[in-house]
């Protein structure tokens, strides 16, 4: 992950859709119908956000403020608040309500440089909701030029009216949720948030097994306040990744090393809640594969800028700049199996880049946190940015 291939003084042409062929400027062809002067630019692969609740109804400042004022993320939780409040605004609207506010969200992190995305259900937690969340979500994918994965998370918290009946929900996600899911190919992955204040261990296991039975593999939400095994499981289900990892054991680093479960970090999110960050460099150590993403959610990070994510790997995680792009291209592109399509600079690969405005080094774009450095975003092909 130290090293990232690069190329100074190159072309690259772009066929139909594809990345068809790149190298020296002096083999480059001499027609084109659209020519980007990029000289002094760079060129690279649109990011791979392989975690984001994108699909939610409201936003939640009021919870911003309660927890400025002292209260934490988990007591919000227990009140009723949190991933339950998303949830009662979510289930009083619309489809196309929801669709639109998703779609601008959507192109809001396009213009941010992001090419391709998983996007969850979990703010509906009944099964009129999380079906509509998943079909705004299959809707996007006909409508956007990004490459997208959908993961059903209906297990993301425990609604109120099941509080003395945890098997009676867990029973309407695994004999009324999925099987509708899988009939109408709503959903690519299963998610769980293994967590004390959401899902057990045995919970976890036992929702993770009826997904399997339908094709679906996981992708877990765990270690983010607490270590209870879900490390162990995700490895043992061969989840594809797991997602969080704030707090974690040496013998949880280890269990991960050689497994093919990714290590996906989200470090906008303990900056929002003032948590500690992962052990990057622990993990990278020990040769984890490790993935960046945004998490971007109403609660815990209410932003899906991914070059934010990176400044934050490199400054709080000690990433190195290399690593941090690996990270939040290729590696995500591993992380919701898009790795054959898009991810990186290859011929034959989907043309997704950004070009970047003229900037002195590929480092500037971690450390210039916060500045806008995009010049143009392409995806599949076509120009849909410009600064
Ligand atoms: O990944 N941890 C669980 N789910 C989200 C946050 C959900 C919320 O607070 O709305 C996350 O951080
Ligand atoms: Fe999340």
């Amino acid at each position: 992950m130290k090293h990232l291939p690069t190329m100074k003084d190159a072309f690259l042409l772009i066929e139909k859709n594809r990345i068809a062929d790149f190298g020296n400027m002096v083999d480059c062809p001499q027609r084109a119908d659209l020519i980007i002067d990029a000289s002094d630019k760079f060129v690279l692969p649109a990011w791979c956000d392989s975690h984001s609740h994108l699909v939610f109804a409201g936003t939640r400042e009021q919870e911003f403020v309660d927890r400025i004022n002292g209260l934490s993320y988990q007591e919000i939780a227990k009140k009723g608040g949190g991933i339950l409040n998303s949830a009662r605004k979510l289930q009083g609207i619309d489809f196309e309500e929801l669709l639109e506010m998703a779609y601008q969200r959507l192109e809001e992190v396009q213009n941010f440089g992001t090419g391709a995305i998983e996007i969850k259900s979990g703010y509906g937690l009944t099964l009129e909701s999380e079906i509509k969340i998943l079909k705004v979500i299959q809707r996007l994918k006909e409508i956007s030029p990004l490459q997208i994965k959908s993961t059903f998370l209906g297990a993301h918290a425990l609604p109120l009216e099941y509080k003395n009946d945890r098997q009676g929900y867990i029973k309407l996600i695994i004999d009324q949720m999925l099987p509708e899911i899988a009939a109408g190919g709503l959903a690519d992955y299963i998610d769980v948030f293994c967590e004390k204040v959401a899902f057990s261990i045995k919970e976890t296991e036992q929702i993770i097994d009826a997904g399997l039975k339908y094709g679906l593999k996981p992708k877990i939400h765990t270690n983010q306040f607490n270590s209870m095994g879900g490390i162990e499981l995700s490895v043992e289900k061969k989840a594809i990744s797991v997602d969080h990892l704030e707090v974690m054991t040496d013998e949880e680093i280890f269990c991960l090393k050689g497994s093919d479960t990714i290590a996906t970090l989200l470090p906008t999110a303990p900056f929002f809640l003032n948590d500690p960050y992962p052990n990057a460099r622990k993990m990278l150590e020990e040769d984890l594969v490790v993935a960046l993403a945004t998490d971007y959610n109403p609660g815990s990070t209410p932003s899906g800028k991914m070059p934010f994510v990176l400044s934050l790997a490199c400054i709080k995680m000690k990433m190195t700049p290399n690593e941090a792009i690996n990270a939040a291209t290729l590696n995500g592109a591993f992380a919701m199996e898009v790795q054959q399509k898009v991810g990186s600079i290859e011929k034959d690969k989907i043309a997704n880049l950004i070009i970047t405005k003229k900037i002195p080094s590929i480092e500037y774009i971690p450390y210039a946190f916060g500045s806008d450095f995009v010049y143009k975003v392409i995806l599949d092909g076509k120009v849909v940015f410009t600064a």
